[in-house]
């Protein structure tokens, strides 16, 4: 199938997607123009980006984002570990308290392990509101214990969600191994970067941050969806943009 590429890199496919999910209004906001602050460094712009959970993910993005030319905010439960990093990526990157991370951040990655989850929104409260958020986290019984039932049974996108509360939350970067997302910016777009989430303008921004570390973005649905985006789906791995929307299309709703 021929897509056509948008202004804004999207699809046909993924407007008509979105179009079903979320509604036309919603959709128009997406399209229109977002604050020049708000646009991703390979677009001209500078994104402020706040890391919770500098762990392999948090570590391997925040180091690809400061690459493409973004500010990037490192925080964990272990301020010297973010110093660390921030040092050896130059002048770009530093280290905060998760809460400093979420005030500095106009979007935030949160990566930590799902049984952590109930923490950080308590921890960050009130400035989680309105705040775009990237959850990569997936819930695992063996490892996060009894929470990651909940969620799996209540869907890992609306769990989140109702856990990081006020947040406009996109899930995406949940099941392809830490150790290549460094690397999909050798060969950008070959890869296919699912992500779910309801707010448009929320979705907007994090498809310029999954670009510019080399993913195409692939929006397969609202966070309803973000059920699908965890290891053992068949959503899983890697996967050619066109593959996304092939399997996307073929999974329950
Ligand atoms: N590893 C992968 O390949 C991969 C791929 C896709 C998605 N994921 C998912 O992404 C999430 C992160 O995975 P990871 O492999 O990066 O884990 P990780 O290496 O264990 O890193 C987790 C990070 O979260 C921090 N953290 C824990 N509790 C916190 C809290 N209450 N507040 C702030 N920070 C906290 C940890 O800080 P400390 O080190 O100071 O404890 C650490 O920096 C997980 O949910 C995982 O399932 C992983």
């Amino acid at each position: 199938m021929t897509l056509t590429m948008e202004a804004d890199g999207t699809t046909m496919e993924d407007r008509r997607r979105f179009l079903q999910s979320a509604g036309a209004g919603a959709f128009a906001l997406a399209l229109g123009v977002l604050p020049h602050r708000a646009r991703g460094a390979g677009e001209g712009g500078k994104m402020k980006i706040g890391i919770v959970g500098s762990g392999n993910v948090g570590g391997a993005l925040g180091a690809a984002w400061v690459k493409a030319g973004h500010e990037v905010m490192f925080s964990s439960l272990n301020i010297e570990h973010d110093r660390e990093l921030a040092a050896q990526l130059g002048p770009n990157a530093r280290a905060g308290t998760p809460r400093e991370a979420a005030a500095f951040g106009e979007v935030l990655l949160v990566s930590v392990p799902y049984r952590a989850l109930p923490d950080v929104g308590k921890e960050l409260g009130e400035l989680l509101k309105g705040k775009v958020v990237i959850d990569t986290c997936n819930p695992f019984p063996g490892r996060d214990g009894e929470i990651a039932n909940w969620a799996r049974e209540r869907g890992a996108g609306l769990a989140s969600a109702q856990l990081l509360p006020g947040a406009r939350l996109v899930r995406a970067f949940n099941a392809i191994g830490a150790a290549r997302m460094g690397a999909a910016h050798e060969e950008p777009g070959r890869v296919g970067m699912p992500i779910a989430g309801d707010d448009a303008q929320a979705i907007a921004a994090a498809s310029r941050l999954v670009r510019d570390v080399g993913y195409e973005p692939v929006l397969v649905g609202g966070l309803a969806m973000g059920k699908y985006l965890m290891p053992g789906t068949p959503l899983a791995g890697e996967h050619t943009p066109e593959e996304i929307r092939r399997i996307a299309a073929g999974l329950e709703k």
